[in-house]
Order: structure tokens, then sequence, then C-alpha cells
């Protein structure tokens, strides 16, 4: 549970952050909200987590840009006091075949899926030490570990989201603080949504389990790991995925 505890969700406005931030909402958990900008979707995610009966508060940051994502994370904390759990999630596509890709097709991506995730832990990184606690959970993806064409940019991101938990996890975890990374695999939302009929099935097919996973099924993971009693696990890599990728 994560009773009495902050977290600090990116990419919470809609889809897979939000199932997390009103997963931990229901376990108890104060929320940072984190979104590019406010939005219809942004609105209605903090009145369902307020309806739990959290607090919770949104937060306007481009997580691309490291002075936003300092001046964002020292808002968090005067209004929060404190913050426990940090869930990297804000992510974007822009899928094109490597011949097409322009560099800053390419670059874009990681500076948000990979950037972003550097930019916001380190700047929660001095107050976690100083607590000598704290949980960071990087939303990678199933693509970082087996590839896919057409998401180099994608797929080296969330490779990379791997390389920096496994690091980190290494370099904080005397400092009483845990790193793990989630690696979804074909998750229903707005992102998946943009593909074609024909293209989706075609992934659903190949998953054992037949069928695409929900956000919420992520954010039980997610949850999972921001527990108390999960302090011992610390590094990990952990799909969620139907058996997408064995
Ligand atoms: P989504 O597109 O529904 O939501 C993305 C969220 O990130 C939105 O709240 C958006 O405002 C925010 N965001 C985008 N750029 C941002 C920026 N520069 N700064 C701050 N916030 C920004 O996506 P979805 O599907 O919920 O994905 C969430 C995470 O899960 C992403 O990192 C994605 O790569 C990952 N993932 C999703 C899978 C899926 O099947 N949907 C599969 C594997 C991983």
């Amino acid at each position: 549970m994560s009773e009495g505890r902050t977290a600090v969700i990116t990419g919470g406005s809609r889809g897979i952050g939000a199932a997390i931030a009103n997963r931990l909402a229901r376990d108890g958990a104060d929320i940072a909200l984190i979104a590019t900008k406010d939005s219809e979707s942004a609105r209605k995610t903090v009145e369902s987590i307020r309806a739990l009966g959290r607090k919770c508060e949104f937060f306007a940051c481009n997580v691309a840009d490291e002075a936003e994502c300092s001046a964002t994370a020292g808002a968090i904390l005067e209004e929060f006091g404190s913050v426990d759990i940090l869930v990297n999630n804000a992510g974007i596509t822009n899928d094109k075949l490597m011949v097409q890709m322009k560099e800053d097709d390419f670059s874009k991506v990681l500076e948000v899926n990979l950037l972003g995730a550097y930019h916001m832990s380190k700047a929660f990184l001095r107050s976690f030490m100083r607590k000598k606690s704290g949980r960071i959970i990087n939303i990678s993806s199933v693509v970082g570990l087996m590839g896919n064409a057409g998401q180099t940019n994608y797929a080296a991101s969330k490779a990379g989201l791997i390389g920096l938990t496994k690091s980190m996890a290494k370099e904080y975890a005397a400092k009483g603080i845990t790193v793990n990374a989630i690696a979804p695999g074909y998750i229903e939302t707005a992102m998946t949504g943009a593909m074609t009929d024909g293209a989706a099935e075609k992934i659903l097919e190949s998953i054992p389990l037949k069928r695409a996973g929900s956000p919420e099924d992520v954010a039980n993971l997610a949850a999972f790991l921001a527990q108390d009693e999960t302090s011992y696990i610390t590094g990990e890599v952990i799909k969620v995925d139907g058996g997408m990728y064995i």
C-alpha cells in the first residue's frame, strides 16, 4: 500500500499514466500529475483522484526540457512537502522506416522518452537521497527488448531506459532508492488506437493470451513495485505483455 505517500506521474493525464495515478491513489498515495499541457483528460484524471479523497495537483511540464523539469520538481516538493515515488511514464512515438527518418524525428522521441526520465529522476534524486528512500519506476516497452521495424527511434529510447534503470539501480541502492522498469506489450490506449485495424489484428494474433492489455494491467505492477514490501527488488525489467515476447 502507498498510504501517506506522494507519487509523481509523468504523462499522467491519460492512458497508462492516468491508470497508474488512479491505482496509486486507491492505495492511499497523494498524486502530482505531469503532462505537457492542461487538457480535458488531465482535468478528468485530477477529478477522479480527488473523488477518492486524495490530494491531486496538475503540473504542466515538458519532460524534454531540463529547466522545466527542475522548476516543476521544486514546485511539487513545495506543494506536497516530500515525494516518495516517481513514475517516468511520459512517452511519444513517431514511427517511420529508418530510410525516411530525419534526425529530428529520431532525436525528438529520445528527448521525451529517455532524456525526460533522466531529467525528472535527476530533479528528485537529491530529495530521495536525503530521505534515504525513493521509488523510481520507468515505463519502457517490450519493443526496447525485442526491437521493432518502423520504430528504431522508439525502440532505442526504450532500450536506453533499461540501461538507465539498471545503472541508476546500482548507483543509488546504497541510498535506499530502488529503480525498476516495466515493459508493457500491446496496451489499449490512444497511442495504440492510432494503428490501422490490420496492424492491430496482426499484433493480437502474435500474443499468446490473444488479447490486448489494459492500462490497469500495467498500473497493477506499478502499484506492486511502489509498495514498502517490495523494497528488495531493484534493477528489474518486468514485462506486462500477455506473453508477446517470450
Ligand atoms: P498516451 O499517448 O495515451 O499518453 C502519453 C502521456 O504522455 C500523455 O499524458 C501526454 O500528455 C504525455 N506526454 C507526451 N509527451 C510529453 C512531454 N514531452 N512532457 C510531458 N508529458 C508528455 O500513451 P500511453 O499509451 O498511455 O503510454 C504511456 C507510456 O507507456 C509511454 O511511455 C509509452 O511509450 C509506454 N508504452 C505504451 C504501450 C502501449 O501499448 N500503449 C506499450 C509499451 C509502452
